[in-house]
């Protein structure tokens, strides 16, 4: 299993994933600066993930006050700084949220007691995951067959959960009951998150890998080389729109021309239940020097000017299924994800 983030000895540790796969390197963080700072600079990534981080950087940050009349604002400072790293992914929020509930729902029993009262529920989230990829894993590989060949985006695997993968869930789920398949991962400009996240990830593993450039699916689908695509998601709307990294939504376009299935592997956390269509989800923007450059290296003219949303939105009509914790989800998504919120 992937050491995606843990708590050692009072610190929060990472693997930091913009080294990978030139580098294994942990980062020991010890405040909720650092903490932030690696959410924003993406040293670590994915939307189950980036949640997971928040929930250790708030446990953190309790843990390190000293005296009682502190807590309070340490927290809500915390909370807030946290709150402002990542626009998209919902699991950040979702975790935040969580984190607050908990703390008060428990704020009478005093500081030290929170402090263990937090730390526990950081690290309940992490095992939760865990076990919710392993259940959409399950579920997902019922929808792969022998000889497959399945397209993914990005990396929805162990570095962007808890350790086992949405997406790559699937796949390793698929590879566990048996099935020989191969997948074909797109290099996922301009980050690499594939070329340098999903191939590491499953090449250690021994589950074939080839990896493409991002304009090679089409191709590929039209020679009859692909069968199906599974990606992650960022945040899924009420409707089933699903935002994830930019380039997904190109994937789905040609998967339909293709009639390919097009799945998406989430966990309930990635859920938005406040928004109706994926119009309200917001979409970051970052900066231009990550298209101007590849590994650091500039690419193109120094000052030409960019654009680099970081993550598109799916509608809901070019996706086959949603695999959930809770079992695949079919369209029409609206009733069936309300069903699974409880309403
Ligand atoms: O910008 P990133 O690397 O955080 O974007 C990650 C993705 O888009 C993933 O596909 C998504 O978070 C799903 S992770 C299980």
């Amino acid at each position: 299993m992937l050491p995606t983030i843990t708590w050692e000895n009072d610190v929060v540790v990472m693997i930091d994933q913009r080294k990978l796969p030139q580098k294994e390197v942990y980062l020991k963080l010890r405040s909720v600066e650092q903490v932030a700072l690696a959410i924003e600079n993406m040293t670590i990534r994915g939307a189950p993930a980036i949640g997971l981080a928040a929930a250790y950087g708030l446990a953190l940050a309790t843990h390190q006050v000293k005296s009682e009349k502190n807590l309070d604002e340490t927290f809500e400072k915390a909370y807030e700084r946290l709150w402002r790293t990542r626009p998209t992914a919902r699991n950040l929020f979702w975790a935040l949220e969580r984190m607050k509930r908990v703390f008060n729902k428990n704020r009478k029993q005093g500081l030290e007691a929170l402090k263990d009262v937090l730390l526990a529920e950081a690290k309940k989230m992490d095992m939760e995951d865990l076990a919710m990829n392993m259940k959409i894993g399950e579920y997902g590989q019922r929808l792969v067959s022998d000889g497959d060949t399945i397209l993914t985006h990005c990396n929805a695997g162990g570095l962007a959960t808890a350790g086992y993968g949405t997406a790559l869930g699937v796949i390793r789920a698929a590879v566990a009951h048996g099935k020989r398949i191969k997948v074909l991962s797109d290099e996922t400009r301009p980050l690499l998150q594939g070329a340098r996240l999903t191939c590491w990830e499953l090449q250690r593993e021994g589950i074939p890998v080839t990896l493409i450039t991002d304009n090679m699916a089409g191709y590929l689908m039209k020679k009859g080389e692909i069968s199906l695509v599974v990606v992650g998601a960022d945040r899924i709307a009420l409707n089933g729109d699903t935002a994830n990294k930019i380039g997904t939504y190109s994937a789905a376009i040609l998967a339909r021309e293709h009639h390919l299935p097009f799945y998406v592997a989430a966990p309930l956390s990635t859920f938005d239940f406040s928004i109706k269509t994926g119009e309200a989800i917001p979409i970051e923007e970052r900066q231009s020097n990550e298209v101007r450059k590849i590994g650091g290296k500039l690419i193109t003219v120094a000052d030409i000017q960019v654009r680099n949303p970081a993550f598109d939105v799916t509608p809901a009509r070019l996706i086959s299924g949603i695999i959930t914790e809770h079992g695949l989800l079919r369209p029409p998504f609206g009733p069936a994800i309300k069903k699974i919120a409880g309403g």
